[in-house]
């Protein structure tokens, strides 16, 4: 029993449009450990469009199994920080003079009144000043989730007997993970390319800048190899994860099976950088491109986008800082699938208190 523990520790849970993905990661040592991990999918039609869970049952069966059953290691607390699937959610940064505790909270609270087409009392929101300018003034990010979709999870958490000590949209939890594992000193795209959707964010080592969701699915991509080659979406799944884009005797048609979805991917990174070199100064130029996020072990990913955009991709890679002790590590062709988690599992307690 941990009675020396001041801190009670907490494990990530990160909930996408159709699976889960949990990890606790041990930070006494020197060297963070993963101590307990996995993953679980579930049908997609238990979230609908808004983003609310329609059919909690669906999400606790899977949620359980995988925690009393699947798991590679242990969880061995029951306190969780939360990520939740990025459909609307907002996130905005707001320029203000420096003024006390409160008058901020008022000042974000008539922010958030007019900027964001939810009325207050139907929105979480979260705001910390993310940096003081030259003139004094203060940027203060704020993200707001509609609590229709976080309490709809709620009761899904309650139902597993879990504690939550956080939620946060996929977008904020997805930037944490890049704060935390990778070098930020120069402005970042961050891609989290998921089954059904791919979120984008922009962050300039401050805030997040610029964020876009496009309906960029890996899943369909999946079926579109199947289709071309006339292949099972079983045979196919096997096919995009082993060769993927990169070199293989079907390659032509493989890539050309693929761009109809890369290319709502590219449009979109194309849409986010140009909404964020229009309104933001003071920010370096783009500099590098990090994906994650299941699909994103696609081979030949990174490269393809390279290629695309002309700034280099490479995948998000969070092991660098962490061990898995005694534990298999996840396969090599999912190694992305979990960088939510990871993330989410390093919060600290210091970020929890705020
Ligand atoms: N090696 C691989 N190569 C390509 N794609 C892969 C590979 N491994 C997993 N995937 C794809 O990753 C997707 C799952 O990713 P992830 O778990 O991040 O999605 P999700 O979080 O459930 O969905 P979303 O982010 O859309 O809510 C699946 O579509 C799967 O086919
Ligand atoms: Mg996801």
């Amino acid at each position: 029993m941990a009675l020396f523990y001041t801190d009670k520790p907490v494990f990530g849970f990160d909930i996408g449009r159709s699976s889960i993905k949990v990890m606790q990661i041990d930070q006494t040592g020197k060297k963070a450990k993963v101590t307990g991990y996995g993953a679980a999918t579930f049908d997609n039609s238990a979230i609908d469009n808004q983003g609310v869970v329609v059919d909690p049952e669906v999400l606790i069966k899977v949620a359980h199994e995988l925690l009393s059953q699947k798991l590679v290691g242990d969880i061995t607390t029951r306190r969780v920080a939360v990520s939740l699937p990025n459909a609307n959610s907002f996130s905005r940064v707001l320029t203000l003079p420096k003024m006390d505790d409160k008058d901020l909270k008022a000042a974000v609270d008539s922010e958030v009144d007019q900027s964001i087409p939810l009325a207050t009392n139907e929105l979480y929101y979260d705001y910390s000043v993310a940096r003081i300018l030259d003139d004094g003034n203060r940027e203060v990010q704020v993200v707001a989730t509609p609590r229709t979709i976080v309490d709809s999870y709620i009761g899904v958490f309650d139902a597993l007997g879990l504690e939550i000590a956080l939620v946060e949209s996929n977008i904020s939890a997805m930037t944490r993970v890049v704060i935390h594992s990778e070098a930020h000193d120069v402005t970042t795209l961050i891609v989290d390319i998921g089954s059904t959707a791919c979120d984008i964010s922009i962050y300039d080592g401050s805030a997040i800048r610029a964020t876009g969701t496009v309906d960029c699915s890996s899943e369909r991509l999946t079926q579109n190899i199947a289709d071309t080659l006339g292949i099972s979406v079983q045979q196919a799944h096997s096919i995009k994860a082993r060769y993927g884009l990169e070199v293989s005797k079907k390659q032509d048609q493989i890539v050309k099976a693929s761009e109809k979805e890369l290319n709502k991917l590219i449009s979109e990174i194309r849409k986010v950088m140009r909404y964020f070199t229009d309104r933001t100064s003071g920010s370096s130029p783009i500099g590098q491109i990090i994906i994650l996020g299941g699909g994103a072990n696609l081979p030949g990913l990174s490269s393809y986008i390279t290629n695309k955009i002309r700034v280099p991709t490479r995948l998000c890679a969070p092991w660098n800082n962490l061990s898995f002790g005694k534990l298999q590590p996840p396969h090599e062709l999912e190694t992305t699938l979990y960088t939510t988690a990871s993330g989410l599992a390093l919060v600290t307690q210091k970020e929890l208190a705020e």
